[in-house]
């Protein structure tokens, strides 16, 4: 049996990851996110959790986990998909308030490096083969002026994963950079109007919308499906999903 612990599954691109999965019915899946009742009515047979990953709450990560463990059973396949982000505050680094810092490093790299930490202790146990597919970006190592949080965390979660690698052969493990897709995420790229003059390249991401540039969503849904949950074609361990064609 194939169990999922997905993050970020209420809005953009975890949201289609997990209704493919509940429509093919290819496993169980634990979900955690904000507000996460929204998504209750499309995937009914999940188990939700509420979690705020702004938030650093070692109590909420223990509870979570414990609930998901006793669930999973000996020698299922747990797949862990790391897809919560936020890529504000777009800001010099000067101007960046300790919150948002906070805030950046909690959501990108604190929170899922330490869900992982404690998949790996249980995955152990009970001697589950564990995949990792974390949703990278072309920014993590591509420093650009106004970005310094998010490459940062981006970067840092990556190399703990090379790191988790080089410790365990055994596990399949990824970070992908999914393109520039058609989310909220752009969304709040393209409304950053003010600092035009000063972040040069955010004029590119609203030419991206206007000439239908951005991939959509569900697109890079499937083929994530297609080349790391059906099958495992990653040869690196850092890619572009863009190196992949939709079958
Ligand atoms: N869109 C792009 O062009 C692009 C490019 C490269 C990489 N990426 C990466 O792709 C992944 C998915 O992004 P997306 O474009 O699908 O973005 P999105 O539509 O903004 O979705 C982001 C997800 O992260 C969740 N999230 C954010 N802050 C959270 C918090 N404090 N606690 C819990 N959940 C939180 C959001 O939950 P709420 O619904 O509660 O806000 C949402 O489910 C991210 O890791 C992003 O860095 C995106």
């Amino acid at each position: 049996m194939r169990s999922f612990v997905v993050t970020g599954v209420t809005n953009g691109l975890g949201n289609e990851l997990i209704r493919l999965f509940h429509e093919l019915n290819i496993g169980k899946l634990y979900l955690l996110g904000r507000k996460i009742h929204r998504i209750q009515s499309v995937v009914k047979s999940a188990k939700l959790y509420e979690v705020d990953f702004s938030k650093l709450d070692i109590d909420v990560l223990e509870k979570l986990m414990k609930d998901v463990f006793r669930k999973i059973t000996n020698n299922d396949e747990v797949i862990f998909i790391n897809c919560a982000g936020v890529v504000n505050p777009i800001e010099f680094v000067e101007n960046i308030t300790n919150d948002q810092l906070l805030t950046s490093f909690n959501v990108n790299l604190v929170w899922p490096c330490m869900l992982i930490k404690e998949l790996v202790k249980e995955v152990q146990k009970k001697n589950c083969d564990f995949r990792i597919i974390n949703i990278s970006s072309g920014v993590a190592y591509k420093p650009l002026p106004g970005w310094s949080l998010y490459s940062t965390s981006k970067a840092s979660i990556n190399i703990f994963l090379e790191t988790l690698a080089q410790e365990k052969r055994h596990y399949k493990i990824v970070s992908v950079d999914p393109g520039v897709m058609d989310t909220n995420m752009q969304r709040e790229i393209r409304s950053v109007e003010k600092k035009d003059k000063e972040f040069k390249y955010l004029k590119d991401f609203r030419e991206f919308k206007e000439k239908n540039l951005l991939v959509s969503p569900k697109e890079v849904a499937n083929k994530i499906l297609m080349t790391y949950v059906q099958n495992w074609k990653a040869s690196n361990s850092y890619e572009k999903i863009s190196m992949y064609n939709e079958e």
